[in-house]
């Protein structure tokens, strides 16, 4: 790849991800409430988004989290605990079962999007495109891992976390990626772009959700009836009602 095309996708690309995502996310909040939803189907077709999105949320999830923690956690932090390599076998075990999964639901759901006539004429087109971007990418996902099994000593694992630690701190230096195979290069470049299309789709939702942890810590509701002065007891059947 050509210098500058590889300085811009690993060195550049990344923050223009990054702010639109945040920003396009604070924007779309601000502006358009009414749009920021998951947009269930479930009212249109149960039976197989029951399968789907299960399978789905609980494989995205888990690879969401792993990335996050698996890429952001500095090298010297974890190998007091456990050597790379048995870092990478971890990932990739785990991350292979969790991608499996994932890869199943998403199958599911992107079929009965496509191929359900009611569900397919009240989708977006951003929910289609969403679910075809996500599935390539999984894909993608999935064809690195024989690749990183591969490399028993971790170096691209540590390649890799090494990029994405510098970007998060402000010091990019995208040298290392040169010497990875295709399948890492595209899966990056795909991943950003995912959170360049965040706010202009319906993945927005994935912040309320994240945001529901809140609910476990907020003060109880409570609820009061909108009718003053009202004696107790006035809801319950009168004397004169009883004996009739
Ligand atoms: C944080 C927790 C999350 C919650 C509570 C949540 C909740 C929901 C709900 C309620 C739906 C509507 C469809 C259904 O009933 O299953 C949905 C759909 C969807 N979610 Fe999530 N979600 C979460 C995380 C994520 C993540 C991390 C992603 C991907 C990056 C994602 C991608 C999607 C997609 C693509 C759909 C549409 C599926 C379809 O075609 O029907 N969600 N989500």
């Amino acid at each position: 790849m050509n210098t500058a095309v590889h300085n811009f996708l690993f060195n550049i690309y990344p923050y223009i991800c990054l702010a639109i995502f945040l920003m396009g996310s604070l924007a779309r909040f601000d502006r358009d409430q009414y749009t920021w939803k998951s947009d269930s189907s479930q009212l249109l077709r149960a039976g197989q988004l029951r399968w789907g999105s299960n399978l789905f949320h609980g494989g995205i999830l888990f690879l969401f989290f792993g990335h996050l923690f698996g890429q952001l956690t500095p090298h010297w932090l974890y190998e007091i605990f456990v050597t790379a390599s048995q870092k990478q076998l971890v990932a990739v075990v785990a991350g292979g079962v969790a991608g499996v999964l994932c890869f199943i639901g998403l199958t599911l759901l992107l079929h009965r999007r496509l191929f359900d006539p009611r569900i397919r004429l009240t989708s977006h087109r951003t929910d289609i495109a969403i679910l075809i971007i996500l599935w390539v990418q999984l894909v993608i996902g999935l064809v690195t891992l024989p690749y990183s099994f591969g490399h028993t000593d971790a170096s691209a694992m540590l390649v890799l976390a090494d990029w994405a630690q510098r970007i998060v701190t402000f010091r990019p230096n995208a040298d290392g990626l040169l010497a990875l195979d295709w399948p890492y290069m595209i899966h990056l470049i795909l991943g950003m772009t995912i959170f360049l299309l965040f706010p202009f789709s319906r993945l927005v939702h994935v912040w309320s959700g994240f945001a529901t942890v809140a609910f476990l810590f907020r003060p109880y509701q409570i609820m009061r009836s909108r009718r003053l002065n009202v004696p107790p007891g006035h809801n319950l059947p009168r004397q004169s009602d009883a004996s009739v």
